[in-house]
C-alpha cells in the first residue's frame, strides 16, 4: 500500500516535472503555427527574421513575442512596421484566434485599411495600431473589444466627425489617442452611459478640432490627462464644459490659436497638475491670479502668452496658493509693457525649473528667486534685460546643474565663491553680458561641470592651466572676450573636446605637445580664430582623428598646409583664411569628408587643386583672395553638394565651363577678380537657389529636458537646443555695393552670382532671367555687349543688379520697374540709350549715380531731359523713324540670318570628317552664330517696339 502510493508520488513528481520542463522550452505548438501563419501577412524578413520553423527554435523567444511567465502562452505581440509590401491591406483578424491569452498587440505602421473578422481580438487589453490607413468606421468595429483599457488609433485617416457612443460598449478604456488624424469633431456625448465614462486619458493632439469640443469634453467626467496639442483649436476658451473635468490632472492646450483669457471656471478644475498653454494667444494677468485656486498645480508651461499688467490692488487681496515646481514662460508677448517680474514668482519657493528666457525683463538680476528656490536645478534666464552685478544667494543650491543667464546686462565680477555657491553644476552659461576681471579659477575644481560658456563678455584675466584641471569639462568657450597671453599647453592636454578661444589677444605658437602621452584625446572642435597666433601650426593637430572642426583665420600662422592634413579623417569644417600660408593644397584632400573647405586670403598657389576631384562632400570652397591660377577644370562636375564656390581675386582664366553648371545646388557663386574670358553660360539657370539648410553650419545638439518631470511625454517638448559646435560658416560676399559677411541661417536663404572684373564677352544670356531667387548679380567691369535681357523681369528677388562698365546698350526695359526687392541699381559706364524708368516703385530711389556715363540715357533722375532738341539719341533703338529702323534692321537680320545658314551648311560635310574634338568646336561656333542671330533679332526688333510702348 505504502509502495504503491510511493511510486504514485514519484510518477506525479516526474510528470510534473517533465511537464515543467516541456513548458519552459516554448511556447504551444498551436500558437506556433499561428505565429508562422502571421508571418506571412507580415511578410518583411528583416522584420520577423527569427521566427523560423526549425527545431530548437522556441517562439517564446523569438522577437517581438512576450510569453506568460507561468501558462508559456504568448501574452504580447509588437508586429510594428513588419510588412514588406507596401500597399494598403485588410488584416484577417481570426489569425489571432490561437493567442487565447493575447493581451497586447502592437500593429503600428502596416499600412493596414481595416480588419475582417474581429473574434481574434476579443481578449486584447491593449491595442496599438497608430500608423496605418485605418477609417472612420474603425472606431465601431474596435467597439466590440469589450476587455480594451488601452487604445491608440494615431496617425490614421479618421476624419470628420467621430461618433463615441460606441465607447458606452467599452466599458473599461481607460487611454485612447486619436492624436494626428482629421478629426474636427467628437459627437454623441450626451448619449454616454456611466459606464463609458471610465476613460482616463485622451490625446487628441495633431488634429482639426472646432472649439466646441472643450464645451462638451466635460461630460468624460473621470478623464485624468486631455491632450489637444496642435489641434487647430481657435477663438477664446469657453466658459463652461470643459471646467467639469474636475479630476484632470493634465492640460495640454498648447500649439493653437486660442485667445482671450482664462474664464472663472478654470478654477474648478481643482485636480490640475500639469498645465500647458504655451504657444497660444491667451492672456494672463501677470498675478496669475486665474489660476489661484488650481492649488495643486505644480508644473505649468506658459511660453508665449500675452502677460497682462493689472492694478497692484487686485494683487494685494489674493495670492495664488499654488507652488510650482516647474514654469516655462519664455518668449512672451505683451503689447510694449511690463517688463517687470510677474508678481506671482514671490511667492513662489518651491520651483525647480524655471525658464524666462527671451522676455526682455528688466531690473536688477533677480537673486532672490535663486534665494526663494532652494531646490532650483535648472534655471534659465537668458534674453532679458537684467542688470547688475551676479550675486550669490547666501545659501548654496545644492541641486542646481544648469543656470543660464546669457544675453543680459550684467556687469562686474562674477564672485570667486560661485562654486560653492552651485557646487553641482554642470552648463553655467554667462556668455553675452558685460562681466569682466578674473575667471573664477574654481570652475576647474567643479566635478560635474561640462559645458562653461563665458563668450562674449570683457574677462580679462583667467588662469586657464585652472580651468584645465577639471575632469568633467568638455565645452569651454571664452571666446570674444580680453584674454591674452600665450595658451597654456595643459589646456590643450585636458579632457575638453570643444576648446573655443576665438576673440581674444593671445599670441605665440600653439604648443607643441605629445599626443601619445595622452590616454586620448578626443578634441572635436579647436576654434582659435581672431587672435595674435603665429608660427607654424603644430604636428599634433594633424593627428587628431576625433576633430571635426578646426578655425585658425585670422591669424599669423605661416608655412605650408602639410598632407598631413588628410589624417584628419572626420574632419567636416576647416578654416585657415586669413593667415600667411603658402604653397598649394595637399592633393590627397579629397579622401576627407570634409564639407566646409576655407582657405581665402592666404598666400596659396598652384592651379585649382585636382586634389578636390570627387570631393562630394564639399558643400563650401573658398578660395578668395590667393593666388590660385590655371582653369575652372571640367572635373568641377564632380563637386556635386557644392552650394558656395568663391574664387574671387585670383589668376584663374579660361572659359567658365558649363560643366559648372551640373552644381544643381550652387546657389552663392563668386568668380569676380580673375581673368576669365569668353561668354556667361546660358546654362547657370539651371540653379535652383532655393534655400538649403546644409549652408550654415553647425547644426544643433539638446540639452536634457527638465529633469523633475516624470511625464517623458512633456518633457519632450522642452528640451533645449545648443549649438552642436559654436564655430559659424562665414561667408564673404559683395552686395548691395559693400562686402558683407553672411553667417547663420542668413547663409541658408542668400544666393548670388558675381562674374565681375574679368574678360567676359558677348551677350547676357536672357536664360538668366529664369532664376527668379536669385538675390544679387553682379557682372560689372566686363565687356559684355548687347542688352538687357527683358526676362530680368523676373527675378523677383533681386536686391542687388550691377552691369556697370560694360559695353551694354539699348534701353533699360520698362519690365525691371516690378522688381520691388531692387535696393541697388547699377548701369553706369554703359552705352545706354532712352528714358529711364524713374516713376514707379523701387527705381524711383536710385539716384544719378546707378546711370552716369551712358550719355544716351536721358531724363530723371539725369538731368537730361528726353524731350529737349538735340538729346534724341542716336541709336536705331530710339530712333524716330521706326519704319526705317525698322526695315534697316529686317534687312540686317536677314543678312546676318543668311550668312550663319551658308557658314552653317558650308561646314556641316566638313566637320563630319574633323575630329571629334573639332566637331565640338563646330558645334560651338554654330550655337554662338545662332545665338547671336536671335540676339539680333531680339535686340533691335522686339527692343525696338518695347522702346515704343515706354511714355
Ligand atoms: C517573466 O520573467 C522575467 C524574467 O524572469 C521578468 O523580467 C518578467 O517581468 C516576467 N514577466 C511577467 C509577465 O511576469
Ligand atoms: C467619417 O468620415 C467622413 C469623411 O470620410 C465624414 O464626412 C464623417 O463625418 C465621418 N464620421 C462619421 C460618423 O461618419
Ligand atoms: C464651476 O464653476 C462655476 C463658476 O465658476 C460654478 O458656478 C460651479 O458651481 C462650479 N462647479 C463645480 C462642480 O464646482
Ligand atoms: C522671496 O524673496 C523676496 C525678496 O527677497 C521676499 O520678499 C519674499 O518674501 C520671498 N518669498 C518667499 C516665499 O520666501
Ligand atoms: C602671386 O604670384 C605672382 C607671381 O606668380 C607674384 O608676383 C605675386 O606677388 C603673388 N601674389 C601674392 C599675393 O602672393
Amino acid at each position: 500500500m505504502e509502495i504503491k502510493w510511493f511510486w504514485i508520488v514519484i510518477l506525479a513528481v516526474a510528470v510534473a516535472v517533465a511537464v515543467g520542463l516541456m513548458e519552459t522550452e516554448g511556447c504551444l505548438e498551436q500558437e506556433r503555427v499561428a505565429l508562422l501563419h502571421l508571418k506571412s501577412f507580415f511578410n518583411s524578413p528583416s522584420a520577423l527574421w527569427d521566427w523560423v520553423d526549425v527545431k530548437g527554435s522556441h517562439c517564446c523567444q523569438w522577437e517581438r513575442v512576450q510569453c506568460s511567465n507561468t501558462s508559456r502562452r504568448v501574452i504580447q505581440l509588437s508586429l510594428n512596421s513588419a510588412r514588406l509590401h507596401r500597399y494598403a491591406v485588410y488584416l484577417n483578424a481570426s489569425l489571432f484566434l490561437p493567442f487565447e491569452e493575447l493581451k497586447s498587440l502592437s500593429l503600428v505602421d502596416n499600412e493596414i485599411a481595416g480588419f475582417v473578422d474581429n473574434e481574434g481580438l476579443l481578449p486584447l487589453k491593449e491595442l496599438d495600431l497608430s500608423y496605418n490607413l485605418l477609417q472612420n468606421s474603425t472606431f465601431a468595429f474596435i467597439s466590440r473589444l469589450s476587455n480594451l483599457k488601452s487604445l491608440s488609433i494615431a496617425g490614421n485617416n479618421l476624419q470628420g466627425c467621430i461618433d463615441i457612443k460606441e465607447m458606452n460598449k467599452l466599458a473599461k478604456l481607460k487611454h485612447l489617442d486619436l492624436s494626428d488624424n482629421q478629426i474636427e469633431s467628437l459627437q454623441s456625448f450626451e448619449e454616454l452611459e456611466n459606464a463609458s465614462t471610465n476613460v482616463q486619458e485622451i490625446y487628441m493632439s495633431d488634429s482639426h478640432l472646432s472649439n466646441n469640443i472643450l464645451q462638451s469634453i466635460g461630460a468624460l467626467t473621470s478623464l485624468r490627462r486631455l491632450t489637444l496639442q496642435n489641434s487647430s483649436l481657435s477663438g477664446p476658451l469657453p466658459s463652461k464644459g470643459w471646467c467639469d473635468l474636475w479630476n484632470l490632472e493634465l492640460l495640454d492646450l498648447s500649439r493653437n490659436a486660442l485667445e482671450g483669457s482664462i474664464p472663472s471656471c478654470f478654477s474648478n478644475l481643482t485636480s490640475l497638475q500639469l498645465l500647458d498653454l504655451s504657444n497660444n494667444h491667451i492672456k494672463v494677468p501677470s498675478s496669475f491670479i486665474s489660476f489661484a485656486n488650481n492649488s495643486f498645480l505644480k508644473y505649468l508651461f506658459v511660453d508665449q502668452i500675452h502677460l497682462v499688467s493689472e492694478s497692484t490692488l487686485q494683487i494685494r487681496t489674493k495670492h495664488s496658493e499654488f507652488q510650482l515646481q516647474v514654469l516655462c514662460m519664455s518668449n512672451y508677448k505683451t503689447k510694449g509693457s511690463s517688463k517687470e517680474l510677474p508678481n506671482f514668482l514671490y511667492y513662489q519657493y518651491d520651483l525647480r525649473y524655471l525658464d524666462l528666457s527671451n522676455n526682455n525683463f528688466g531690473g536688477q538680476t533677480p537673486t532672490w528667486l535663486l534665494e526663494n528656490n532652494t531646490r532650483l536645478q535648472q534655471f534659465l534666464m537668458s534674453g532679458n534685460s537684467f542688470k547688475g552685478p551676479l550675486q550669490s544667494p547666501k545659501h548654496a543650491n545644492v541641486n542646481m546643474f544648469e543656470v543660464d543667464m546669457s544675453n543680459n546686462e550684467m556687469q562686474g565680477q562674477v564672485p570667486m565663491n560661485i562654486c560653492s555657491t552651485f557646487p553641482q553644476l554642470e552648463y553655467f552659461s554667462l556668455s553675452r553680458n558685460a562681466f569682466e576681471g578674473t575667471i573664477p579659477p574654481c570652475f576647474g575644481g567643479l566635478k560635474s561641470l561640462s559645458l562653461l560658456d563665458l563668450s562674449s563678455n570683457n574677462f580679462s584675466r583667467g588662469i586657464l592651466e585652472e580651468l584645465a584641471k577639471s575632469n568633467s569639462l568638455q565645452t569651454l568657450r571664452l571666446s570674444n572676450n580680453n584674454l591674452s597671453g600665450k595658451i597654456p599647453t595643459s589646456i590643450l592636454i585636458s579632457n575638453i573636446d570643444g576648446l573655443y578661444l576665438d576673440g581674444n589677444n593671445f599670441h605665440g605658437e600653439i604648443p607643441k605637445i605629445d599626443l601619445s602621452a595622452i590616454p586620448f584625446s578626443s578634441f572635436r572642435d579647436i576654434d582659435l580664430r581672431n587672435n595674435h597666433l603665429s608660427g607654424k601650426i603644430p604636428r599634433w593637430i594633424w593627428n587628431v582623428s576625433s576633430l571635426e572642426t578646426l578655425d585658425l583665420s585670422n591669424n599669423h600662422f605661416d608655412g605650408h598646409i602639410p598632407r598631413e592634413l588628410c589624417n584628419l579623417g572626420s574632419l567636416i569644417f576647416l578654416d585657415l583664411s586669413k593667415n600667411k600660408f603658402s604653397g598649394s593644397v595637399p592633393s590627397c584632400i579629397c579622401s576627407l569628408a570634409i564639407e566646409h573647405l576655407h582657405l581665402s586670403k592666404n598666400r596659396l598657389s598652384g592651379p585649382l587643386p585636382r586634389a578636390l576631384y570627387r570631393s562630394s562632400s564639399l558643400v563650401t570652397l573658398d578660395l578668395n583672395q590667393n593666388n590660385f591660377t590655371g582653369k575652372i577644370p571640367d572635373w568641377i562636375d564632380t563637386l556635386s553638394s557644392l552650394t558656395i564656390l568663391l574664387l574671387k581675386a585670383n589668376q584663374f582664366e579660361g572659359k567658365i565651363p558649363s560643366q559648372i553648371c551640373r552644381l544643381n545646388s550652387l546657389s552663392i557663386i563668386d568668380l569676380s577678380q580673375n581673368k576669365f574670358f569668353g561668354p556667361i553660360p546660358s546654362c547657370l539657370s539651371n540653379f535652383s537657389l532655393e534655400p538649403t539648410f546644409e549652408k550654415s553650419f553647425p547644426n544643433a545638439w539638446s540639452l536634457p529636458g527638465i529633469r523633475v518631470l516624470e511625464d517623458a511625454e512633456h518633457a519632450d517638448s522642452t528640451i533645449h537646443w545648443y549649438p552642436y559646435s559654436y564655430v559659424e560658416e562665414q561667408v564673404a560676399f559683395t552686395t548691395k555695393k559693400g562686402l558683407h559677411t553672411y553667417s547663420g541661417n542668413i547663409l541658408d536663404y542668400m544666393s548670388g552670382i558675381d562674374l565681375s572684373c574679368n574678360r567676359l564677352t558677348g551677350q547676357i544670356p536672357f536664360e538668366i532671367g529664369n532664376l527668379s531667387e536669385l538675390h544679387a548679380l553682379n557682372l560689372s567691369h566686363n565687356y559684355l555687349t548687347g542688352f538687357i535681357p527683358p526676362s530680368f523681369s523676373k527675378l523677383k528677388q533681386i536686391e542687388s543688379l550691377d552691369l556697370s562698365y560694360n559695353k551694354l546698350s539699348g534701353i533699360i526695359p520698362i519690365q525691371m520697374m516690378e522688381l520691388n526687392s531692387l535696393a541697388v541699381f547699377n548701369v553706369s559706364y554703359n552705352n545706354f540709350s532712352g528714358n529711364i524708368p524713374h516713376e514707379k516703385a523701387q527705381f524711383a530711389t536710385f539716384d544719378e549715380s546707378s546711370y552716369l556715363g551712358n550719355p544716351l540715357l536721358c531724363g530723371p533722375p539725369k538731368h537730361e531731359s528726353c524731350t529737349g532738341t538735340g538729346s534724341i539719341p542716336k541709336s536705331p533703338n530710339a530712333s524716330d523713324s521706326e519704319e526705317e529702323s525698322g526695315w534697316l534692321d529686317m534687312h540686317a537680320f536677314y543678312l546676318t540670318f543668311c550668312v550663319c545658314y551658308i557658314i552653317v551648311l558650308m561646314t556641316i560635310g566638313a566637320v563630319l570628317y574633323i575630329n571629334p574634338h573639332w566637331r565640338r568646336a563646330w558645334f560651338y561656333f554654330i550655337q554662338h552664330c545662332i545665338d547671336t542671330c536671335y540676339y539680333f533679332i531680339v535686340d533691335n526688333i522686339i527692343g525696338v517696339s518695347l522702346f515704343r510702348r515706354s511714355p
